[in-house]
């Protein structure tokens, strides 16, 4: 049978939802780490060879921001040569590549929401590698689309939501940064727009224009203490019992990386060129709670 989509690192918060999103007639291949590691060159060429794909989604990166200080050999093999062995294998073989980028290629100074020409500036490993691997595509791949996002936060995976919600079955006080500013994402509405460009490549459809760099978040500005809170609004509290939520500053919390006191991305090119404008991020989060206490895996689950 032949394959429209290949997926790869699709046991993280991003690949999940597109591998259960994606509907007949489309077909996918979904790889996880330990069926294809994109580090490994000859296996993304092989792969790739092998199955044939009409698109490959890269979903695979290194994400843990601080860990990333102390390892940057392996968050640049996973955010920049993996999207280059990929861009290199997807250009020999004439495949569209969507890859998926980050806010914290920004260091934060400007004023109002980044738009897509503004010049990167990474604060730390994390956003220097996946930089590294956005120019990489861009190198590597005429035929690509990548989509910078935010504050991804998914059913499937580790991320801001659950920890807070885990935070909150043994504290009655979470002191959380108040002066970092940024849009919350739904891993469930990311990976919509992944398989709406997706199809489009598919079917050779992509509007004009519709090659390039987008920013693609939840609509909406916060802060992560106002995230907290609204999670804690939502979420009934027979589930958990609500801690109080105490605003801190970053230089209170100080962490390994140095994160961008505003990562708002402006997301109007997407609107105009696609036609797509994602939810309000609070809708968004709503869905997402809904999803992770139906899916029981919260305490104790992935
Ligand atoms: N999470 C955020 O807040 C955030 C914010 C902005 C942008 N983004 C970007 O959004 C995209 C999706 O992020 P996410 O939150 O879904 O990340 P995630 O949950 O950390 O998932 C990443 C996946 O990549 C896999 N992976 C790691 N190294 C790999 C390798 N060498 N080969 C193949 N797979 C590998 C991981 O496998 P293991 O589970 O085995 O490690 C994991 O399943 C990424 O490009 C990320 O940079 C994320």
């Amino acid at each position: 049978m032949s394959v429209d989509i290949l997926l790869t690192g699709a046991g993280g918060q991003l690949g999940w939802e597109v591998a259960r999103r994606v509907r007949a007639p489309l077909t996918i291949k979904a790889l996880s780490r330990s069926q294809l590691d994109i580090t490994d060159r000859d296996l993304v060429f092989n792969t790739i060879s092998a199955i044939s794909p009409k698109v490959v989604i890269n979903g695979a990166a290194y994400t843990a921001v601080d860990k990333a200080e102390a390892d940057p050999k392996t968050a640049f093999a996973v955010n920049r040569d993996g999207p280059r062995y990929l861009a290199e294998a997807c250009s020999y073989h004439d495949i569209p590549l969507i890859h998926v980028s980050t806010d914290y290629i920004f260091d934060g100074s400007k004023a109002g929401s980044y738009s897509e020409d503004d010049p990167a500036a990474p604060l730390g490993i994390y956003g220097e590698s996946k930089w590294a691997g956005e120019v990489a595509v861009r190198e590597g791949c005429a035929r690509h689309v990548i989509l910078r996002t935010s504050w991804v936060h998914g059913i499937h995976g580790n991320n801001f939501v659950k920890a807070m919600l885990r935070l909150a079955q043994s504290h009655d006080h979470i002191k959380v940064v108040d002066d970092q500013y940024g849009s919350p994402t739904f891993a469930g509405d990311l990976a919509e727009v992944v398989i709406i460009v997706s199809r489009l490549m598919i079917d050779g459809n992509l509007p004009q224009n519709g090659i390039g760099t987008f920013h693609c978040a939840g609509a909406g500005v916060t802060t992560w203490c106002n995230f907290a809170r609204e999670i804690f609004k939502i979420t009934k509290p027979e589930i958990v019992e609500v801690p109080v939520i105490q605003s801190i500053s970053s230089a209170e919390y100080p962490t390994p990386s140095r994160r961008p006191i505003n990562s708002a991305l402006d997301c109007q090119k997407l609107a105009v060129i696609y036609g797509i404008s994602l939810r309000p991020w609070e809708e968004a989060l709503a869905e997402m709670l809904d999803g992770v206490l139906a899916a029981d895996t919260l305490f104790g689950g992935p």
